[in-house]
């Protein structure tokens, strides 16, 4: 079974939210055919089709008339959902659907309810496997997880392009080489991933894109309790991390490295947790240790900095609170 991924492939969204609504302008962007679309809200599935240009016929009243009327189904609901969408689209196509599929026994299905159409479904998790889709096999689908690593915006149209973005997948083979051409279409770097690797894969997407984002926060928060006005602190933490970004984007971790650890300034360190021993978020001084620690090893091993200044970086950073907290773990 191969499904090409060429302009005339007809593809369907269900889930127009972020992910959903800016997949789907980039694709049209690339000249594809969208030609089903639903929401858990008509509002969110009526946005998406205004957005992407789309005919208003191209909305769905139900998942599985997604599916019928399409050769590639992304399923961009969120991850919770996933699973659920998936049985509602083998329900709809279900003999007898007062016994849905998820009550147990599966009722007997017959394939060709949803057509002769080789079809590929995907879903966006980066947490996911494929397998959460086995229920549409069922309907001959091959299945597949597509992650996009990016950060989408509340904006769809400020993340609809995706050149340059690396997309990581695995399931099925069909699917992964069907998806593996489109995202080629969309200017997108295909790699594969083991499916068992998902979780760990995305908890290290984690700490990169979400916790910046909870240390940037912690940041603007203990500069304006320093009385720089939220605007200010803001335009001058985004300018530091913007050049941080570049940084890193020209060079490995340990060279990208500047600041006080960096250059090995011991006394330096020990001001600034003098000065966080005193903030009223407690919370600032645990994390500047933790991390901290954590730029020492990788300063250290980076040859930044010599074993003995790494050593006494270390003995400061690991005394007091955190110290006695790592003793208790
Ligand atoms: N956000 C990111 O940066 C990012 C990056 C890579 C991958 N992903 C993955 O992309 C997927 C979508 O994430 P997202 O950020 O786009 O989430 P989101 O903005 O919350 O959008 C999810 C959409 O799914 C719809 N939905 C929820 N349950 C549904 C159901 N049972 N049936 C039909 N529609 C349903 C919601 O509907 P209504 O609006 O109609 O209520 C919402 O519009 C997730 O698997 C996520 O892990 C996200």
């Amino acid at each position: 079974m191969k499904c090409q991924s060429s302009a005339e492939t007809r593809i369907g969204i269900i889930g127009a939210g972020r992910v959903g609504t800016a997949l789907s302008l980039a694709l049209t962007g690339a000249g594809m055919e969208i030609t089903g679309v639903m929401s858990r809200s008509r509002a969110s599935a009526d946005r998406l089709i205004e957005l992407a240009g789309l005919d208003s016929s191209a909305r769905c009243d139900s998942p599985s008339e997604v599916f019928e009327r399409c050769e590639i189904l992304f399923i961009s609901v969120g991850d919770d959902a996933i699973e659920q969408v998936a049985r509602q689209i083998v329900d709809g196509f279900s003999s007898g659907s007062e016994a849905p599929v998820s009550s147990g026994a599966a009722p007997a299905i017959d394939p060709s309810a949803a057509g002769q159409t080789p079809r590929v479904a995907a879903h966006l998790s980066g947490a996911l496997g494929s397998s959460v889709l086995s229920p549409l096999r069922r309907l001959g689908a091959s299945v597949a997880s597509l992650h996009p690593v990016k950060s989408f915006s509340e904006d769809p149209r400020a993340s609809a392009d995706l050149t340059g973005t690396v997309a990581t997948i695995e399931g099925d083979a069909p699917a992964v080489e069907t998806l593996e051409r489109l995202a080629g279409t969309l200017g997108m770097k295909a790699v594969r991933l083991k499916s068992d690797q998902k979780p760990l894969y995305h908890a290290a997407a984690c700490i990169a894109s979400n916790y910046m984002v909870t240390l940037f926060a912690l940041s603007l928060a203990v500069m304006e309790s320093c009385g720089m006005e939220e605007a200010i602190a803001r335009a001058a933490l985004s300018q530091l991390v913007r050049g941080t970004a570049q940084n890193l984007t020209d060079r490995p971790p340990g060279r990208a490295l500047t600041g006080p650890i960096a250059r090995g300034d011991v006394r330096t360190i020990r001001g600034h947790l003098e000065a966080l021993k005193s903030h009223e978020n407690r919370s600032a001084e645990s994390v500047y240790r933790m991390l901290g620690l954590e730029t020492v090893d990788l300063a250290e091993q980076s040859g930044r900095v010599p074993p003995e200044t790494a050593g006494e970086l270390r003995a400061v950073l690991s005394g007091g609170r955190f110290a006695a907290l790592r003793v208790q773990e």
